[in-house]
């Protein structure tokens, strides 16, 4: 039976991957890999908005940060939307919990994208304090997103999908999303 560790990481974020295998353990292997990207897009940001300026490195980093976000969210968020949440979201009719939680993340799933463009924009244009600022609010956002599914949505999950069979049918289900685009499920490697 699964369940969940309250274990704090230096970091003060909830560690449930003791004792989460598979669905959990890969989803939150994701989100490890994805924090480290935004701490080079904050990184970039804090830099253009103290010189004003692009330089290559600026778009190197940028380029580099986009080539793996670009790829890894959109799964990341399918796994969540499509193979995570709907298994909620029966739990949650049966149980009558609130839906909050869900709809919290569904909302920000669709913000980060609008974000997400405006900050290429600025890219585009070489407007090096207009992108600055939103690789710095896209990164805290995200970021909070993060926090937010693995203090409320995770936990959740790791009380209420208990099913074995289920957990593994989610699991490959995952691994065959990430297979169609050539990758491995992050936690897999
Ligand atoms: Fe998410
Ligand atoms: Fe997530």
């Amino acid at each position: 039976m699964l369940t969940t560790t309250q274990n704090e990481t230096v970091s003060g974020v909830k560690d449930h991957r003791l004792h989460c295998p598979g669905v959990l353990a890969r989803l939150q292997a994701c989100h490890d890999d994805i924090r480290k990207r935004l701490d080079v897009l904050e990184a970039v940001g804090h830099d253009l908005l103290a010189s004003g300026r692009f330089t290559r490195r600026h778009l190197a980093s940028m380029c580099d940060a986009f080539a793996f976000l670009d790829v890894v969210v959109p799964l990341h968020t399918a796994d969540e939307e499509e193979t995570l949440f709907p298994e909620l979201c029966l739990r949650e009719r049966r149980t009558s919990r609130p839906s909050r939680a869900l709809a919290i993340a569904r909302s920000e799933h669709a913000g980060h994208g609008v974000l997400d463009l405006r900050l290429k924009i600025a890219v585009l244009r070489r407007e090096a304090k207009a992108a600055g600022r939103l690789a710095v609010d896209l990164a805290r956002e995200y970021r909070d997103h993060l926090c937010h599914e693995e203090q409320s949505l995770f936990p959740w999950a790791a009380e209420v999908l208990t099913d074995p069979e289920l957990l593994a049918e989610m699991e490959k289900e995952m691994r065959e999303r990430w297979r169609d685009c050539g990758m491995d499920v992050p936690g897999m490697r």
